[in-house]
């Protein structure tokens, strides 16, 4: 049997999309291959947020020639941001490249395979405004993923809010949001599947709808509206979203957080700035106060609410001044955690040609102070949840080895934690007493084995899950985020 291998490089959105892309190939016939060794078909599926994530795309390519010649018959296709972007000049620049495919393609990937292996190069990067993407077949019977029990659902797709510094409008495309009945429709096939914790994906997720009655296109509701609904499914004990944009976050969702059982108390607010000028350059349409009027909004509806969030240092013309205001920033909100980033220029955005360029010193010594802040916010946050208890759903076992498990509690914080051996299983729900805490997790033991068989609602053997030795993925999704 034919099988394959997916090389993934982005962010969530981008690691669904490797999803999707190994469920067409199971419905075509393939299997999944552990790594590039073992595969007939690899697949890169790129990134380009960053130029690092880019240039580790063409060191790849240029190690993959051996790759490919190594086994007569293999094939190789690139897909993603970059592939997108820059299809034409991947396929000029490597000839052991069989296809390429942008964002808005993915369907057509077992036709590429099948023109690739008669010989047949091809590159589908087209763009569409057709609703007929979101058109996927259901998971396959082999399908596993890569986590399970967890499952993402795309809500929209694209990006129109053009921040200075993004290529995601370029890369993605116009938002475009998908009817609400094939939403519900998919959570519900997902949950007879056995997934309880559901994410609902989106460049920006809470932007769900806005577009529609222009483009002519029917069946969305508020993105509130549509949380309430899926909290009704059957089985989905979970829920979360991302990335919410700080503009969108309106009265309605504030509300869901304080209704709706199955909405976890995490959200994802990507600030990138603490100072206002900045985030006017950076085209980001909100100012500190009103980040920290939702930041407020959300605490009232739900006290126990954890804010991670995303940051950018060494944007042009930021100064010493406007850097400290995003660490007072930082201080003030105590994010849990937060992702910060040096301001990468990228092809195609107004900010690469902006004045005011911060030299690469400066950059990295404010990403270090910034991150030496967050990481003891982070100790400092988990720190305070030592002696209580919390339910973590199991995602496998932990990096550590050993007997040690791994999981996510509904605050999104990662969980290490022993268990009696072979009482645990990934994708169930446990209960866990937190007894320490590191910057990067905290660490537990199973509360009560007795408690623990009433809340393992796992049923062997259902499509989805994992297996009797409790290996999960089948399909390899190498992310470096
Ligand atoms: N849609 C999300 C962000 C997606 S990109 C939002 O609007 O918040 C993920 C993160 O990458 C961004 O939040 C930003 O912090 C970072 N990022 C994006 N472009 C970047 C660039 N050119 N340089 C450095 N970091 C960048
Ligand atoms: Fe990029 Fe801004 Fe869109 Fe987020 S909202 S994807 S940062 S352009
Ligand atoms: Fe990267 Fe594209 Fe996601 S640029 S961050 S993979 S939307």
């Amino acid at each position: 049997m034919r099988r394959f291998h997916i090389r993934t490089y982005g962010c969530q959105m981008n690691a669904h999309d490797s999803e999707k892309v190994a469920n067409l190939l199971y419905h075509a016939g393939w299997a999944a291959a552990d790594d590039a060794d073992a595969a007939d078909l690899l697949l890169i599926n790129t990134c380009s947020i960053r130029d690092k994530a880019e240039h580790q795309l063409y060191s790849d390519l240029g190690l993959l020639r051996k790759w490919k010649a190594a086994r007569p018959g293999r094939v190789l296709g690139v897909a993603g941001c970059v592939a997108q972007q820059a299809g034409d000049a991947i396929q000029r620049r490597f000839a052991h490249v069989d296809f390429v495919f942008g964002t808005h393609n993915l369907r057509l990937v077992p036709s590429m395979v099948a023109a690739a292996e008669r010989g047949r190069t091809s590159l589908e990067v087209g763009e569409s405004d057709s609703l007929a993407r979101f058109d996927l077949p259901e998971r396959h019977p082999d399908y596993r993923g890569a986590s399970p029990g967890r499952g993402y659902l795309t809500v929209m797709e694209g990006c129109d809010m053009f921040c200075s510094f993004c290529v995601v409008p370029g890369t993605r495309g116009r938002e475009i949001s998908r009817p609400a009945t094939g939403i519900v429709a998919e959570a519900r096939s997902l949950a007879a599947r056995g997934v309880r914790e559901l994410t609902l994906l989106g460049q920006t997720v809470n932007a769900y709808g806005r577009h529609d009655r222009r483009r002519g296109h029917v069946g969305t509701v508020s993105f509130g509206a549509l949380l309430r609904r899926l909290a009704e499914i059957p089985g989905i004990e979970r829920l979360r979203y991302t990335s919410p944009h700080p503009l969108f976050f309106d009265d309605e969702l504030v509300a869901a957080h304080a209704e709706l059982d199955v909405l976890c108390p995490h959200v994802h607010l990507p600030l990138q700035s603490g100072s206002n000028p900045i985030l006017e350059r950076m085209r980001r349409r909100y100012s500190v106060d009103e980040y920290r009027a939702r930041v407020a909004a959300l605490r009232a509806a739900r006290p126990d609410i954890v804010l991670t969030t995303d940051l950018i240092v060494g944007f042009p013309g930021e100064t010493d001044e406007d850097f400290r205001r995003t660490l007072d920033l930082v201080a003030e909100v105590g994010f849990v955690d937060a992702y910060s980033f040096k301001y990468s220029p990228r092809p195609g955005t107004t900010a690469a040609s902006m004045s005011g360029a911060v030299g690469g010193d400066v950059a990295q010594a404010r990403l270090q102070e910034l991150q030496d802040l967050q990481r003891g916010l982070t100790l400092a946050a988990h720190r305070r949840r030592v002696g209580g208890a919390t339910e973590v759903l199991v995602t496998g076992h932990s990096r550590h080895g050993g007997e040690q498990l791994s999981g996510r509690d509904p605050y999104h914080r990662v969980v290490n934690f022993r268990a009696p051996p072979g009482t645990v299983e990934p994708g169930e729900l446990v209960a866990v007493r937190i007894v320490d805490a590191t910057p990067h997790s905290l660490i537990g033991e199973v509360a009560n084995p007795q408690t623990l068989g009433t809340m393992r609602r796992l049923v062997k053997g259902e499509p989805g899950m994992a297996d009797e030795e409790g290996r999960s993925a089948l399909f390899q999704v190498e992310s470096n985020r």
